[in-house]
């Protein structure tokens, strides 16, 4: 059973975890446990509760599964409200408990005061996961302010734990940052109205684990605007984590009647470190988060022609280019920024989503015709949360774009935000989105988004309901992606935000895939790849090829190099094919056959990090799925006359004979000497790399 209770213990168990906590002697919800399974539920009775003093009272030495400011609470707490009459204190109890299959609620009341909050837990046994959300009603008549709330609070006991989380910008996201708690809190925020590059809506708890040993705690927030994660390591010899909405522009107004639902979070522990984390997180987001229709497809070979035509985008250089891209064998054919209004360069055009009658003389369809005809699909790039000064629309409207009375208006990349909280301004949106799917065969969608949101104004008085913009920002844009999708479920759609700035399960829910950055040097992919890897399911890492003459640093690696590592993803390919020699266009074309081979090898299967350049000297990736495994190897630089080197492999049946492509040669191999002895790889020099195919051909 995935919930056991008595009325006052709650024990969650999944297949290998368990979570516990009590409704304590004093009322208060005490988080007991998380770990490795335990069913007994006896085993939790009797506790010690920790003690009270004056200065550092009890509700602050609880590792509580709940906690509001007030009470003489001193640590981070889940949620602050404000009461008509300015007090600031909820005094909780427990209200009612109501469990329905998987399902668990946990009613809270104050003492005095007419308010609700709802805890949720759903238990997903099969996939080790917990998801927990909360909500907040006002019962009365007179308004309730909220001024925080995070959906979930997680404890654990001890001290000394790490914090994996990010410190990235555009082009360097998903850059590891790994903090030591000892004592204070560790704060990751985006306060730019979507999860952005600089920090991630998650985190990764753990103590001296590596990818196979060690407890691991984690949890990702299913929401795509401004986010705060609180690690708090108290005095009280327990380490108090809080994920969800940042509250550091936050009020929500509840009128008499009105409840604010906080999104979900999910967590999971792991007793074999970060690679059994790994492996949940991915199966489970595909399983249960990514959109239905395609979330068991594997994803098209997409060629994009950003790089190769930029802005210059016109029917003739796009027919060219889309002849090259079907003859090295991609499926899907992509037009980017360009193809609209005046859109010239990126000071302009933004929101006039109408195809530009000089670059397309004969209208899209005359493309679309004959990147059909080709045999490939065909997809386009949008951006229509923004809006430039130069354009039609904020001609027409210059009232839809965010802005403050008496300032200057601020642009970024040369746009504005437009005011998601406007009922126009979304029926704008889902109408000229609607419009281009509907007129024209559109099969994939590159939804970018490419500044930061800011000077969110709302029209009114009361500055507490002008603080709710940040969340209807939110929920106006998961209006339009979620009424278009309706509208058209079988359309795939890219999430983008400058790269990765919508790397987050909240955009997972109406994405199949991300763009993670637009950093696409092979060697910083790498490492970004590695790094998105430890949350984040493989099938929605879009990867490129670029010409490496695009990149700043001219970084000068062999094609094969950059095609591998963009195969350890959802590979594309952006370069200028113009551009390319006969013997490269040769070379991508055997790759991508290649690619197709084993992509629902890499799209699906478990992925295994076992080697990290900058330790072991190559990067080595795994990816098994059934009786079948993918090996990548990528030597960096080659040190001293080093040619050989040993990589064991994992995840294989021991007793297993397994037929190894390598080198041009098949071996014959147990699982047992691929995983304990490793098998010999030789490199050439300085960025080289293979692909290494394994299938099992003897049980
Ligand atoms: C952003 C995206 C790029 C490209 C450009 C187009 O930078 O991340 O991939 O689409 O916009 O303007």
């Amino acid at each position: 059973m995935a919930i056991i209770n008595n009325g006052k213990t709650f024990l969650l168990n999944t297949a290998d975890t368990s979570y516990a906590f009590c409704i304590n002697p004093q009322g208060l919800l005490r988080h007991l446990y998380w770990g490795r399974r335990i069913v007994h539920l006896q085993d939790f009775e009797d506790i010690r509760e920790p003690g009270d003093n004056g200065y550092y009272p009890r509700v602050d030495r609880t590792m509580e599964e709940f906690s509001s400011f007030g009470m003489m609470r001193y640590k981070e707490t889940a949620m602050k409200l404000r009461f008509a009459d300015g007090v600031r204190d909820f005094r909780y109890q427990v209200a009612d408990t109501q469990i329905q299959d998987d399902m668990l609620t946990i009613t809270l009341t104050d003492e005095h005061y007419p308010v609700k909050v709802e805890l949720h837990y759903q238990v997903f046994e099969a996939d080790n996961i917990i998801k927990k959300w909360c909500s907040v009603q006002n019962m009365g008549s007179e308004k309730i302010v909220l001024e925080r709330l995070y959906s979930g609070v997680y404890g654990i006991p001890g001290n000394g734990y790490e914090i994996i989380n990010y410190n990235g910008q555009w082009a360097a996201e998903f850059k590891r940052s790994s903090e030591s708690l000892n004592g204070g809190k560790k704060v990751f925020e985006s306060l730019r109205g979507s999860a952005a590059h600089v920090a991630n809506p998650s985190f990764i708890v753990h103590k001296n684990a590596s990818e196979d040993n060690g407890d691991v705690y984690y949890g990702a927030l299913e929401y795509s605007g401004n986010f705060k994660v609180t690690a708090e390591a108290t005095p009280y010899d327990y380490l108090n984590i809080l994920i969800g909405i940042s509250d550091t522009d936050f009020a929500w107004v509840l009128e008499s009647g009105e409840t604010f639902i906080a999104p979900a979070v999910y967590s999971g522990y792991s007793d074999a470190g970060f690679g059994k984390m790994s492996h949940t997180m991915h199966e489970f987001a595909i399983n249960q988060l990514a959109p239905k229709v395609l979330a068991k497809k594997p994803l098209p070979v997409l060629y994009n022609s950003w790089y190769a035509t930029i802005f210059d985008v016109q029917s003739k250089n796009q027919m060219n280019l889309a002849d090259k891209a079907a003859a090295i064998g991609t499926e899907l054919f992509v037009v980017d920024d360009g193809w609209f209004g005046e859109r010239q360069d990126d000071f302009r055009a933004l929101g006039d989503w109408y195809v530009n009658e000089e670059k397309f003389p004969n209208g899209l369809n005359e493309l679309i015709g004959h990147v059909n005809h080709l045999g490939m699909d065909f997809g386009i790039w949008i951006e229509p949360e923004m809006v430039n000064k130069d354009s039609d629309l904020f001609r027409k409207h210059p009232d839809w774009a965010y802005q403050f009375p008496n300032r200057e208006i601020l642009e970024g990349r040369n746009q504005l935000v437009l005011n998601l909280t406007r009922e126009d301004v979304l029926q704008f949106m889902i109408d000229f989105i609607d419009r281009l799917l509907s007129d024209h065969n559109i099969a994939y969608i590159k939804w970018d988004m490419n500044r930061a949101v800011g000077e969110t104004s709302l029209d009114g008085e009361d500055i507490d309901e002008m603080k709710e913009v940040w969340v209807k920002h939110t929920q106006g844009f998961y209006r339009v992606i979620d009424a278009v999708r309706k509208k058209h479920p079988n359309v795939e759609f890219e999430a983008c935000a400058s790269g990765g700035g919508r790397v987050e399960l909240g955009a997972m829910r109406y994405f199949d895939e991300y763009w993670p950055s637009d950093n696409v040097d092979a060697l910083d992919r790498l490492e970004i790849q590695e790094n998105y890897s430890l949350i984040y399911p493989i099938k929605y890492m879009r990867a490129w090829l670029i010409d490496p003459s695009e990149d700043k640093r001219k970084r000068q690696v062999p094609l094969e190099f950059h095609m591998h590592c963009a195969m350890c993803g959802s590979l594309g390919i952006g370069n200028d094919l113009n551009g390319l020699s006969q013997d490269q266009l040769d070379q991508i074309k055997e790759l991508v056959v290649s690619y197709k081979d084993i992509r629902e090898i890499v799209q699906f299967g478990r992925l295994y990090r076992l080697c990290n350049y900058k330790k072991d000297d190559i990067q080595a990736v795994q990816y098994v799925k059934e009786n079948r495994t993918v090996l990548f190897v990528f030597l960096i630089h080659m040190k001293y006359d080093k040619e050989y080197y040993q990589v064991k492999l994992k995840g294989l049946h021991k007793e297993c004979i397994y037929d190894v492509e390598i080198h041009g040669k098949h071996l014959k191999k147990s699982g047992a000497y691929l995983m304990n002895h490793g098998i010999e790889v030789k490199f050439a020099g300085d960025y080289s790399s293979h692909l290494i195919s394994l299938v099992e051909c003897q049980a």
